[in-house]
């Protein structure tokens, strides 16, 4: 039976050029999409552009062009970042191709048969930046909660009864515990929910760009109604069968700004048409720039491509997973990358790979040496090794990647410790039997450490299994050892360091 894992990342605004968040969030994305390959799941990886909406429009209509001419530009930009980030998604939805635009107005008609959509008359404050409409009471100095300007909007509107689905959502995140995570974030939602919820506008007359309703075609749809439908559609809804298959394996990674939309409105359209919903949501915490909100009228937004193109695609993903914890809020700076890439990369992992394949390379012949007797330390070592993936799996299902770097680098600075107690070069003179031993034990351990490594370090890892002539990298071969014998590359650093 083949298993099966689903997910994905937001479909970005193409309103402006990618920033450190669509990185962040695609880069973690990876990471688990890359984990879940090497241990042998089918895997449909999501990404996208959500092109549609008065916020695109406006930001097309700036630039003096027609929409679908802007976001046709702009997507680019957006699929470009998947060599650049070293993305390994299998599939790129546009909000505006045909496949998403029949699964889209399909959804609507199910709704609206099942009798969850009216018409009726929308008055109240949206907000373009967010795409969002907000309550009198819920603006504070005129604004959206989240600072966004908000004008004031009264037009016809097809409304979705999102108070019909206030006691399900409640019952559901009570059945599936899991279905929202971080803990803290599942809680801020059951307590909106509980709090009541209000019939949603999802439809407008004053604009043009979006989806049109079926039979009324003077609206448009609401872009999130829209955009939130392309992780079904790119499933090929609705001709495919949603119960089985990827779907009830799919975890949408999202900030947390856009949490409500997923955990709430996504789930309530899917009972709406009498659909299973995904397996999980996780909202992941902002980056802050030296301490201060990241937005460009501050001018302070971080370039992710200027980044990989100083420090190198492996030294920025690292940096983004392990310097925060996932779920939580982070701050970047210059000097906390430098300080970790130095410390774990450079001094840890790097110098561990370099003093030994070194050392194997002109003591034994550049070849793997034997293993004779060994002792209570190797064995501990190479346990410690042995149980990376198992102890991976956990952390990759609670999508704690912070844990699953600091277990690895855990291993990583054992076994620096132990070529300190070892000596090698001492055992070279004194005790070369013992000396191959020590060295086997440790290319074993760093063969497991770079298998681990890869989907977080997709280059350093490859060229670390390239120097001992690794071919097969899953997780199914694992357990195996390396073959005495086998001839090993000169070793070249894998991992610079920065000043
Ligand atoms: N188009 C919607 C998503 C629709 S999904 C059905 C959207 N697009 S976006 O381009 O604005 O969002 C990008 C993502 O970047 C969001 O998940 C948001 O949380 C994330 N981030 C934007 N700024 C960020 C930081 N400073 N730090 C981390 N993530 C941030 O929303």
């Amino acid at each position: 039976m083949p298993k099966f894992f689903y997910i994905t990342t937001p479909i970005y605004y193409v309103n402006d050029k990618p920033h450190i968040g669509h990185a962040y969030t695609s880069i973690v994305c990876d990471i688990m999409a890359r984990f879940m390959v090497l241990d042998g799941y089918q895997v449909k990886f999501l990404t996208g552009t959500d092109e549609h909406g008065q916020k695109v429009e406006k930001a097309a209509c700036a630039k003096g062009l027609d929409p679908k001419e802007f976001t046709d530009q702009l997507t680019q930009t957006f699929q470009a970042l998947t060599p650049l980030l070293g993305l390994t998604n299998n599939d790129f939805i546009r909000t505006t191709e045909n496949r998403h635009i029949q699964a889209v107005q399909h959804l609507w008609n199910v709704i609206e048969e099942k009798g969850y959509i009216y018409l009726g008359k929308y008055s109240g404050w949206y907000a373009v930046r967010e795409e969002a409409f907000y309550q009198e009471d819920e603006l504070i100095n005129g604004k959206a909660p989240t600072g966004a300007d908000v004008e004031w909007v009264t037009e016809p509107s097809y409304f979705f009864k999102l108070s019909a689905f206030q006691e399900k959502l409640l019952d559901f995140y009570q059945k599936h515990p899991n279905f929202i995570a971080p803990e803290t974030r599942r809680n801020e939602v059951v307590r909106f929910v509980e709090r009541g919820l209000k019939d949603l506008s999802i439809s407008r007359t004053s604009f043009k760009w979006g989806i049109p309703v079926p039979k009324d075609p003077k609206h448009v749809m609401y872009v999130w109604f829209d955009a939130l439908t392309n992780y079904i559609s790119a499933l090929g809804y609705p001709k495919t069968d949603l119960s089985k298959g990827f779907w009830p394996e799919a975890l949408h990674v999202v900030g947390k700004d856009i949490l409500r939309f997923h955990a709430v409105y996504w789930p309530a359209f899917l009972m709406a048409a009498n659909l299973p919903l995904p397996k999980r949501i996780f909202a992941h915490g902002w980056w802050t720039n030296e301490g201060e909100k990241i937005s460009k009228s501050l001018n302070n937004t971080i370039d992710p491509l200027e980044l990989i193109e100083k420090y190198g695609l492996d030294a920025v993903r690292y940096f983004l997973v392990r310097e925060i914890p996932f779920g939580q809020d982070g701050d970047f700076s210059k000097t906390a990358l430098v300080n970790r890439v130095n410390s774990d990369l450079s001094n840890a992992y790097g110098n561990l790979v370099q003093r030994v394949l070194s050392f194997v390379y002109k003591n034994c012949s550049g070849q793997i040496p034997k293993r004779n007797l060994l002792e209570e330390d190797d064995q501990k070592l190479l346990n410690l090794a042995l149980n990376l993936v198992k102890e991976a799996r956990i952390f990759i299902k609670q999508q704690a990647l912070h844990k699953l770097c600091e277990n690895i680098w855990n291993v990583i600075y054992a076994a620096n410790r132990y070529v300190d107690v070892q000596k090698p070069w001492v055992l070279k003179n004194e005790n070369p039997i013992r000396m191959e031993t020590v060295l086997n034990v440790l290319c074993n351990v760093i063969r497991r450490l770079a298998i681990i490594t890869q989907p977080i370090l997709p280059c350093g890892s490859s060229k670390i299994l390239d120097q001992l002539n690794v071919k097969d990298r899953s997780f199914n071969v694992f357990d195996q050892e390396l073959v005495p014998g086998t001839v090993i590359s000169e070793p070249q650093a894998i991992f610079p360091r920065w000043e």
